[in-house]
C-alpha cells in the first residue's frame, strides 16, 4: 500500500474537534470524580418523607444502647430530613456503653480510600438538647483499626451547629469507613455529613487522578450532565438539592452545574450544557406548557454568564466565581428527536436562548446528516453505538454528507456489544478508524466525544467505558488510549493524503500540529484493522522533515489478542508503546503490525 501526503494542500481542523462527554452513569460522579467520601450524606436516599432511607449508613450498637431514626427537623429547608440518634447508654451508671461507644458509620461508595499522611476534612451539622462528646473517626472497614480520630466536645449545640474537623490519616486503607460515635447518653441529630480529602483537583472538589486522566487527553469541550441523565430531570418533581433520576442511572448530589462549569474552566475545555426540554423517558410536557422549562434554562444561563449584579449571576458570585463562565454551547434535550413534542419544545428553547444570548451555539437532537433539519440549529447531534466492523466502516459516514447547514456534533460514539468486551483492543481500533473519518470530515464534523467516560466497577450499568476505577485505583481502556492518540488533532492542520490500497481494512490521515515549544510535527495515523501485517510506502511532499531524529517518534497501540483488555491487575496490557523513529524520511517503507493503530510524530 502507498500513502501519499501532499502538505501543500491542507485545511485547519476546528479547535473544538475532540472533547469529552461526562454523564452521571455508573457512579461516574457521586462515588467517582467527585471526591466526597460519604454516601447519602443528608440521610435522604429514601426521599423527603420519613422514615427515609439512611443506607449505606449502619448502626454501631444494639437496641439497648441506641435507637436511630429519621425526622424532618433539619435546618436545611430544602432537605428537611435529619438523622436522630437516641443514645440510651452512658459512660457510667447502669447501662454502660460498649468500648468505643455507639453511633453510626458510613462505608462510602464501596469503601473510602484513606491514605496515610493525607488530610481529610469532615464537615457536619449537629444538634442536641445536652452537651455532646462525639468521636469522628476514619477506621478500617470493620472499625477495628483507627486511621484518624478527633473529638467534638460542645456544651451548647441546642441550635443546629456546623462543625468542621481535619483528620490526618496514620494508615492507608482503600476500604475505610467514617464513624460518628459517643458514650454519652442523650439525643443527637446529625445532617449533611461530608468527608473529603483536602487535596482535590485545583482545590475544586474533584478526585485528582481521575481528572488528570482527562487532562491528559486535552479535551476541547465537556458535554454534561447527560445523556439520558437529563431525560429524567423533572423540575416539578425533582427532589430538593438532588438530581434524582430514574430509568438510566442513579443519584447525583453536590456535583452540579457550578462544579461542571468550574471543571471545564480548570481543564481549559468549553462547557456544553445539555438541557432537559420537558421530555423524559416516560413523559412529555406539552409545548404550550414548556415555558417553565425554558425559564429554568434561561435562569441557568444567567447563573453561568450573568454579571454578578444579576439575580442568578450574584448566586454564582456568592459561590466564589464572580467572573462569568465561558459558556457558549447548549444542547436542547438528548435523543428526543422524533418524539411528539420535540420540535415544538425545541423551538421555544431555541427562540428564547437565541434572543437572550445570540452568541450561544444551539445543538439539536435531530440528525442532519441524512436529511436537512426542519428547524434552525447550529449543530445537530449524532450518536452511534455499534459493532466494531460497522463503526470501522463508518470512517466514510460523513464523506457524502451535505457541506451546508448545521455542523455535526458526534457527541456519543463507541463500539458496544460482544466486540467491546469490557473495553477491548478490537473496539478501540474500530473507534480509531471512525475518528480518522471524522478528522477528514472535520469541515462539517466540528465536535466528537466517546461515551460513556467513566465506570465505577462496583456499579457497571453501561459497558464499555473509557476509564475504569474503584475507590483507590483506575485505568484507561484501549478506547481511552485511542483518544490520547488523537489529542493533537483539534486545531491542527489536516493535510491532503491518499491511500492507495486494495485493502478495506486500512485507513490513514496526516496532520501537522505544534507542541508547546512551537515545534511543528507531522503526525501520520494509520489503523490496520486487518489480521496481516502491511508494508506501507509513505511519501511526503511539500514539507521538510528535521534531521533531529531523536525528536521523532512512533507510537503503536496493539496487543497479542484482539479481545485483550486492561484490568486492575494488568492496567497497561493494551497501552500505546512509543519508540524513536530512526529512519524518518520523505520516502519511508513502514511495516504496520496486524490489528494496530500507529501514530508517527515526525519533527518538521
Ligand atoms: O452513554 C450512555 C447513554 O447512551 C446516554 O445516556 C444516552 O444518551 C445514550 O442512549
Amino acid at each position: 500500500a502507498n500513502l501519499i501526503i501532499n502538505a501543500s494542500i491542507s485545511r485547519p481542523i476546528p479547535e473544538t474537534l475532540f472533547g469529552i462527554f461526562f454523564e452521571e452513569i455508573n457512579h461516574a460522579g457521586a462515588g467517582g470524580i467527585w471526591a466526597e467520601l460519604v454516601s447519602n450524606r443528608g440521610f435522604e436516599a429514601g426521599g423527603q418523607n420519613t422514615p427515609s432511607n439512611i443506607a449505606p449508613w449502619s448502626i454501631i450498637g444494639d437496641q439497648s444502647s441506641l435507637n436511630v431514626s429519621t425526622d424532618r427537623s433539619s435546618c436545611f429547608e430544602r432537605n428537611k430530613v435529619a438523622l436522630q440518634m437516641d443514645v440510651l447508654c452512658d459512660s457510667k451508671g447502669s447501662n454502660i456503653c460498649p468500648a468505643g461507644g455507639v453511633g453510626i458509620y458510613n462505608p462510602g461508595f464501596w469503601g473510602m480510600n484513606i491514605e496515610q499522611g493525607k488530610v481529610y476534612k469532615v464537615v457536619l451539622f449537629v444538634r442536641s438538647l445536652g452537651s455532646i462528646n462525639v468521636s469522628v473517626s476514619l477506621t478500617s472497614s470493620d472499625g477495628s483499626k483507627m486511621l484518624a480520630t478527633a473529638n467534638i466536645l460542645d456544651s451548647d449545640v441546642s441550635n443546629w451547629t456546623k462543625v468542621e474537623v481535619l483528620l490526618e490519616a496514620t494508615g492507608t486503607n482503600p476500604n475505610s469507613r467514617l464513624q460518628l460515635t459517643t458514650s454519652r447518653k442523650g439525643v443527637i441529630w446529625f445532617d449533611q455529613v461530608s468527608a473529603m480529602p483536602v487535596d482535590t483537583y485545583k482545590g475544586h472538589g474533584f478526585r485528582n487522578e481521575l481528572i488528570e486522566m482527562l487532562d491528559d487527553i486535552k479535551p476541547q469541550f465537556i458535554r454534561f450532565p447527560g445523556g439520558c441523565f437529563i431525560e429524567a430531570l423533572d423540575p416539578g418533581r425533582r427532589d430538593p438539592g438532588t438530581l434524582v433520576m430514574f430509568g438510566c442511572i442513579g443519584l447525583m448530589m453536590d456535583l452540579d452545574t457550578f462544579e461542571f462549569l468550574q471543571l471545564a474552566e480548570d481543564l481549559g475545555s468549553r462547557p456544553i450544557w445539555v438541557f432537559n426540554n420537558g421530555i423524559s423517558h416516560q413523559d412529555q410536557v406539552d409545548t404550550t406548557a414548556v415555558l417553565p422549562f425554558v425559564q429554568e434554562a434561561l435562569d441557568g444561563l444567567e447563573f453561568a454568564r450573568g454579571d454578578s449584579n444579576s439575580k442568578w449571576g450574584s448566586v454564582r458570585a456568592a459561590m466564589g466565581h464572580p467572573e462569568p463562565f465561558d459558556l457558549k454551547y447548549v444542547a436542547v434535550g438528548n435523543e428526543d428527536c422524533g418524539k411528539k413534542n420535540y420540535r415544538g419544545n425545541y423551538l421555544k428553547f431555541y427562540n428564547a436562548i437565541r434572543s437572550a444570548y445570540p452568541d450561544i451555539k444551539i445543538i439539536s437532537n435531530c440528525d442532519g446528516s441524512s436529511r436537512p433539519l426542519d428547524h434552525p440549529a447550529d449543530y445537530y447531534d449524532f450518536h452511534i453505538y455499534t459493532s466494531a466492523s460497522n463503526l470501522f466502516s463508518m470512517t466514510h459516514q460523513f464523506d457524502r454528507t451535505s457541506r451546508t447547514g448545521p455542523k455535526a456534533f458526534v457527541s456519543e460514539y463507541a463500539v458496544t456489544g460482544k466486540d467491546a468486551g469490557t473495553g477491548s483492543l478490537l473496539a478501540a481500533l474500530a473507534e480509531a478508524g471512525f475518528l480518522i473519518g471524522l478528522e477528514k470530515n472535520s469541515d462539517i464534523v466540528e465536535m466528537a466525544s466517546y461515551a460513556p467516560l467513566f465506570v465505577n466497577v462496583n456499579d457497571r450499568r453501561w459497558n464499555p467505558d473509557a476509564i475504569v476505577f474503584n475507590s483507590s485505583t483506575h485505568y484507561g481502556t484501549p478506547s481511552y488510549w485511542v483518544q490520547k492518540l488523537f489529542r493533537e488533532s483539534s486545531g491542527a492542520n489536516l493535510l491532503d493524503s491518499k491511500l492507495q490500497t486494495n485493502s478495506s481494512t486500512l485507513v490513514a490521515s496526516a496532520i501537522t500540529w505544534q507542541n508547546s515549544d512551537g515545534k511543528t510535527y507531522l503526525k501520520i495515523k494509520i489503523v490496520n484493522f486487518g489480521n496481516s501485517k502491511v508494508n506501507l510506502k509513505v511519501s511526503i511532499d511539500g514539507l521538510g522533515l528535521s534531521s533531529q531524529l531523536s525528536e521523532s517518534t512512533k507510537t503503536v497501540l496493539t496487543s497479542s489478542n484482539l479481545m485483550d483488555e486492561n484490568s486492575f491487575s494488568d492496567p497497561k496490557k493494551v497501552v500505546p508503546a512509543q519508540t524513536l523513529v530512526e529512519n524518518a524520511d520523505k520516502d519511508m517503507d513502514l511495516v504496520l503490525t496486524p490489528y494496530s493503530v500507529t501514530s508517527f510524530d515526525l519533527l518538521t
